[in-house]
């Protein structure tokens, strides 16, 4: 279907309008995902007719057949990117080609139709053009959801041939509620997230909705995240529920557990491993053990660990909770190395600094 030309948007008004004294009160203090924009963005993709009907629409209840295949076989996959409001006064989007390119990677491991990447950043500049009223000041986002499912209304196992891309809008504070510098991660020895072969390397709830019981687990043992172990040997660190992870050795490398096909290919971490490594950081992707993570914790060979991803952006992780006994890095509070990344990669999101990468996307 790419010889077909892309839809253009078809705008519906908005009958009623958040007003902007309600917005400046959710604006205020909105925390992650409860607080959504007035708009969404609709594309439809059939097999005869390709991707159509693209629509910038009041957001709202999407009808659906209750035969539709994602209610039963799940294919659905999701993005998570944010746009900002930048030190010039304007806004701009994070790499969002890169997100493009994941979801293609995702719709492709899902057996679902591919939406053309130019196609995907329309649709979110779309979304934006309409509610950009709704980016935060200060230090918040707006965070973007594009995300699809099967529409197809049969009840076989096998690849729809229709599916709904939609985009939605939410302006977020801090992704933890924690006062504290540094999160508190659980180890689950008992659940994994992905095996070889799997769908770990893909964006698709299905992921998120495995990943829950340990994470509710996690949250049981008073941490905020969980991580996962590697599913063979039970030994080497993946990542997080929804993190990459990163590990600060004395000797001043950073290790990351390697892209095996088995963890989300993070553009966060993508964006750190080249920010640290043009900071003269060397960056290693390693396999990394949970024995060797509690060892180097011990002897103090562990200087500083961190978790990244667009919701959380980069944060500490200060304490781990294992089955067998709990350990603190160095002194449980986030490390300089840490806030160091932080700054510079929050910087160029911002535009508060030069971005020699072209990560910036103005909107
Ligand atoms: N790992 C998982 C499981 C995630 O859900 C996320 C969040 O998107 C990440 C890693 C980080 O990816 P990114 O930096 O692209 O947001
Ligand atoms: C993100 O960082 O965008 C994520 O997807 C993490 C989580 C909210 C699922």
């Amino acid at each position: 279907m790419t010889s077909v030309p892309a839809p253009t948007f078809q705008h519906l008004p908005h009958p009623a309008p958040t007003s902007a004294e309600r917005r400046a009160a959710l604006l205020a203090d909105p925390g992650f995902g409860r607080v959504f924009t007035d708009h969404m963005v609709t594309i439809r993709y059939s097999q005869a007719e390709g991707w159509h009907d693209a629509k910038v629409l009041p957001r709202g209840p999407i009808p659906m057949d209750p035969a539709s295949s994602v209610l039963h076989y799940a294919q659905e996959i999701f993005e998570g990117m944010k746009a900002y409001r930048t030190a010039d006064g304007g806004a701009a989007l994070f790499r969002p080609e890169e997100n493009a390119r994941r979801f293609q990677a995702s719709a492709r491991r899902m057996a679902m139709a591919e939406l053309p990447e130019a196609l995907f950043v329309e649709a979110v500049e779309q979304l934006i053009a309409v509610d950009r009223d709704w980016i935060p000041e200060g230090e918040g986002s707006l965070y973007l959801r594009p995300f699809m499912f099967a529409t197809e209304v049969f009840l076989g196992v096998k690849p729809a041939s229709e599916y709904l891309f939609v985009v939605l809008a939410s302006p977020v504070g801090a992704y933890f509620k924690t006062k504290a510098s540094a999160i508190s991660v659980w180890v689950s020895e008992t659940y994994t997230r992905a095996a070889l072969g799997g769908t770990g390397a893909a964006k698709c709830g299905g992921n998120y909705a495995a990943s829950l019981l340990a994470q509710s687990e996690a949250i049981a043992h008073g941490c905020d995240q969980v991580v996962f172990l590697d599913a063979i040997e039970r030994r080497w660190i993946e990542e997080l529920g929804g993190m990459n992870v990163f590990f600060l050795m004395d000797d001043g490398a950073l290790i990351t557990p390697p892209l095996g096909g088995t963890i989300l290919p993070g553009i966060t971490r993508a964006s750190i491993i080249t920010l640290a490594r043009d900071q003269g950081i060397v960056v290693r992707e390693e396999p990394y053990s949970l024995e060797a993570w509690r060892a180097d914790a011990a002897s103090g060979r562990l200087r500083e660990v961190f978790a990244c991803g667009t919701a959380a952006v980069l944060i500490g992780i200060g304490t781990v909770r294992t089955a067998s006994g709990d350990f603190t890095i160095a002194n449980g509070a986030e490390g300089e190395t840490t806030e160091r990344l932080r700054n510079a990669l929050i910087g160029i999101q911002r535009g508060r600094a030069a971005d020699p990468y072209g990560w910036v996307h103005p909107v």
